[in-house]
């Protein structure tokens, strides 16, 4: 399917894996809208894709979400990459439940609440793909949390694939990705635990955003693929990381 005048909009679009996969589908002649909480970034972000409209918004309060759809209208393909960082890390036993609480009203709900707003609006053509995370298919320890909440994702889509048809609902599960979620890192550790998570992959190397952002455009243009996890996680599940 050609992309060409399609209108997408990317929640969590200002930076890393979904600014990546605003200015691919942009290249491939969609009309983009990018949105999150932060001015700078969105403004940012509009200046870096060159073409595309930029709102801010909390993807977590749903008379937001509702008012800016309302003022979108009608569009094709939603991408939703937007989420906290992970907080609520660590063994089991030791993890406060409200900080695993917010970090399901995040990345869970944020998501479940976009696609709730949006839904008038997408046409029957179009499809939705949220995104989850490699360790829904094999947990880390002492990341019940994220664990938790990609599956649950991941449900939520085959669920949704169900019920929404015939709009397209899929997922993406990124495993590690290059992007300003680390930079609370300084340079010189972000490179020695990459080059240490790369050794351990089947691709020995930690992904760019450019190498997910290709993964949203094909669910976007693929018009036989629906309830999917589509893993791009460089082999991780399969080394074992
Ligand atoms: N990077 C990885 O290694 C990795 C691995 C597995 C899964 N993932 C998943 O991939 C997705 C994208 O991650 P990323 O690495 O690209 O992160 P990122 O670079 O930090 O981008 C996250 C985006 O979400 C927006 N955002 C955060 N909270 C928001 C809210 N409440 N409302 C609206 N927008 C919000 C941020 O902008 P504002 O700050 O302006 O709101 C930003 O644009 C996330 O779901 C993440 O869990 C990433």
């Amino acid at each position: 399917m050609s992309l060409q005048n399609h209108r997408a909009v990317i929640v969590g679009g200002t930076s890393g894996i979904g600014l990546a996969t605003a200015k691919l589908l942009v290249s491939h002649g969609a009309q983009v809208i990018v949105a999150s909480r932060s001015q700078e970034k969105v403004d940012a972000a509009v200046k870096e894709i060159g073409t595309a409209q930029g709102y801010v918004l909390d993807f977590q309060d749903e008379r937001q979400m509702r008012l800016f759809f309302e003022k979108i209208g009608e569009f094709d393909h939603l991408v939703v990459t937007a989420a906290g960082g992970a907080t609520s890390q660590g063994p089991f036993g030791a993890l406060a439940i409200d900080s695993a609480r917010s970090e399901f009203d995040s990345k869970f709900w944020g998501q479940y609440a976009t696609v709730k707003a949006a839904l008038p609006f997408i046409r029957k053509s179009g499809s939705i793909t949220l995104t989850s995370g490699a360790y829904a298919a094999r947990p880390a320890k002492g990341a019940s949390t994220m664990v938790a909440i990609n599956s649950a994702i991941e449900g939520l889509v085959r669920a949704m694939a169900i019920d929404l048809a015939p709009i397209r609902v899929n997922a993406v599960s990124p495993g590690v990705v290059d992007t300003p979620v680390f930079s609370g890192m300084d340079n010189e550790s972000r490179t020695a635990v990459f080059r240490q998570i790369a050794q351990s992959l089947l691709l020995q190397h930690v992904a760019k955003p450019e190498e997910l952002a290709e993964a949203y455009v094909y669910l976007a243009q693929n018009t036989y693929t629906t309830g999917s996890v589509l893993q791009v996680e460089g082999g991780a599940i399969l080394s074992g990381i």
